[in-house]
């Protein structure tokens, strides 16, 4: 009978609770005993009662909630070698061979690194004499699968991850709340929002809310004279007769030369150059808990299924599957090279290979 682990590790995403409980109940369903581990990592560093075998009505209500139940942790034990051979005689003790992850690209990094340690960290307790031989023949295997937790939809190789869309949603309502009261005043705001080095929220928020301008770290605005531009632009949509200014700006946002443009940076050069009465909202945590939005319930349903077949049929073509979407599919890929390509982009922005920095508007672009 398998024994399937899953936790949740990393900053929280909405519908992460909803993973949880379609991998409980396709456990259950597919014969396997299911196992939720408490505080994401630490849980199994901890072992003991951090482990908690779970039955189908222990996640009752976990569709709907937001956040993660059983707790998420970005744990540093869990970085050293000794945190992962704890981890593992835990697992052995429990007979946990298999273990589903839901998290970020450095939770997800952890697992596969986890995954192929494995038969060392056994020869180790073995050594250590903390499990027996016929222990490490029995779980010489382990299974890792991930699914993508993260608002800021920063993982390669998947259209979206869980969580992200519930955030664009409530970025969106926040920001036509503060459209309302911009229109009012007259007013210009800069909306800071979430995403890390990843402009996905900022980008669609944008879209979906009309602003006037966005910056994203991905397409720093290029040339010196940016700040020129972008209060043209925008005394052109005042010049229209446009009540209200709405930035908004990834907290991860920079210039062409790798400096931060900040909400604060850019409320000052409103108020200074255009003499905007101008506010600032850094939109915080409110933009990551709170219920998830349908999709978001779905696509971990369908992903948290998923998840369990991938470790029932797991082939050594692909070691370490991460559950993804591709093009309304739910798709299998291999972690680390989702993970790698990730890396990549990241890789690209601090090299100034800005991705998809080609602004036909550009004039250094039209030589
Ligand atoms: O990765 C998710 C995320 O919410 C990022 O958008 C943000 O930069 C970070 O986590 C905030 O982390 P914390 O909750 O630890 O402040």
């Amino acid at each position: 009978r398998r024994k399937i682990a899953i936790l949740t590790s990393g900053g929280d995403a909405p519908g992460m609770n909803a993973a949880v409980r379609a991998v409980v109940r396709a456990a259950i369903t597919r014969g396997c005993d299911a196992y939720a581990v408490h505080e994401g990592y630490q849980g199994l560093v901890d072992g003991g009662d951090m482990i908690r075998k779970m039955n189908w009505d222990d996640v009752q209500g976990y569709l709907t909630t937001g956040g993660t139940v059983i707790g998420t942790a970005r744990c540093k034990a869990f970085r050293e070698r000794s945190g992962r051979l704890q981890a593992a005689k835990n697992m052995v003790k429990e007979g946990i061979d298999a273990l589903i992850v839901c998290g970020g690209d450095g939770s997800l990094t952890g697992a596969d690194l986890f995954r192929s340690e494995w038969p060392s960290l056994l020869v180790e307790l073995v050594e250590n004499e903390e499990i027996t031989q016929d222990d490490a023949d029995e779980y010489a295997h382990l299974n890792i699968v991930g699914l993508v937790g993260s608002i800021d939809n920063d993982m390669s190789s998947t259209d979206i991850t869980i969580g992200a869309v519930t955030c664009l949603h409530r970025i969106c309502e926040c920001i036509d709340s503060i459209s309302s009261t911009a229109s009012s005043h007259s007013r210009a705001f800069v909306v800071e929002v979430m995403g890390r080095h990843c402009g996905w929220l900022a980008l669609m928020a944008g879209i979906a809310t009309g602003a006037d301008f966005i910056f994203i770290p991905e397409r720093p605005p290029w040339g010196e004279d940016w700040q020129d531009r972008m209060c043209a632009e925008i005394k052109k949509h005042r010049d229209l007769g446009k009540r209200k200014t709405i930035v908004i700006v990834c907290e991860g946002a920079i210039d062409s030369n790798l400096e931060p443009i900040t909400a604060k940076g850019l409320m000052d050069l409103l108020t200074d150059r255009l003499h905007l009465d101008t506010r600032m909202t850094i939109l915080g945590h409110v933009q990551r808990g709170g219920k998830p939005c349908a999709f978001d319930r779905n696509l971990a349903t369908m992903q948290g299924i998923e998840a369990v077949e991938a470790v029932l049929s797991s082939s050594p073509d692909i070691p370490s599957p991460m559950i993804g979407m591709n093009e309304n599919k739910i798709t299998r890929t291999e972690l680390m090279e989702a993970v790698a390509l990730t890396g990549e982009v990241a890789k690209a922005i601090s090299r100034k290979d800005f991705v998809g920095a080609m602004d036909l508007r550009d004039p250094a672009f039209n030589q």
